[in-house]
């Protein structure tokens, strides 16, 4: 008997070793060290190979400016910039991004020394409950830069011409950003003042 309930307790040993082992190689197939520049700043991290990079920016480098709406590509409050492209956060994984250079709203400017674009919507009231304030600004930044690039949207007509700001242009460009409080008359004055025409 002795002799059994050694042989079990052994096997029982060699069972929780197999499933220890198991876990550990479980979380290291999952997760994956990833490396990118944040505003400026070189982040290192390590994480789950389904985190979002919208969740990697809040959850683990705690850069709450960006902001979980939808997290399904449908409102836009998770707008940041990669290499000088807007993207949706939430549908971008952390791990797609070694080695990219990525802004968020914190990278734009600060309360003291604010972004031109910051101050034109504190201008202009482009914003009330301000929760999709900071994907708004971030898109509207990229949206003059692709603009000022001769990138043509769904609403330009002559493609040959140069790129123009005007209201259908902006209102276009900015439709994946969503603003509950209905401040878009605001926004569009935002932006048309920091493109430099009437507002
Ligand atoms: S949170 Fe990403 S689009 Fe809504
Ligand atoms: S300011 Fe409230 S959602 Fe846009």
């Amino acid at each position: 008997m002795v002799g059994t309930a050694a042989v079990s307790v052994a096997a029982a040993n060699a069972g929780a070793s197999a499933q220890a082992q198991s876990t550990t190689a479980t979380i290291d197939r999952h997760s994956t060290q990833v490396s990118f520049t944040v505003n400026g700043t070189r982040r290192e991290l390590t994480v789950d190979n389904r985190t979002t990079l919208l969740d990697a920016l809040r959850e683990q480098l705690a850069l709450t400016g960006t902001k979980k709406g939808c997290d399904h590509g449908q409102c836009g409050a998770c707008t940041v910039m990669v290499d000088g492209r807007r993207i949706n956060s939430c549908l971008s994984l952390a791990v797609m991004h070694e080695g990219d250079e990525i802004t968020t709203i914190e990278g734009l400017g600060t309360t003291s020394d604010m972004h031109p674009m910051q101050a034109a919507f504190v201008r202009h009231d482009g914003f009330q409950c301000g929760y999709c304030t900071p994907g708004q600004i971030c898109s509207s930044v990229a949206v003059l830069e692709e603009i000022a690039a001769g990138i043509p949207s769904h609403v330009t007509e002559d493609l040959a011409a140069q790129m123009q700001v005007t209201d259908a242009e902006i209102r276009e460009r900015m439709s994946g950003n969503i603003c509950r409080c209905g401040a878009y008359a605001n926004i569009i004055a935002a932006i048309n003042d920091v493109a430099g025409r009437p507002a």
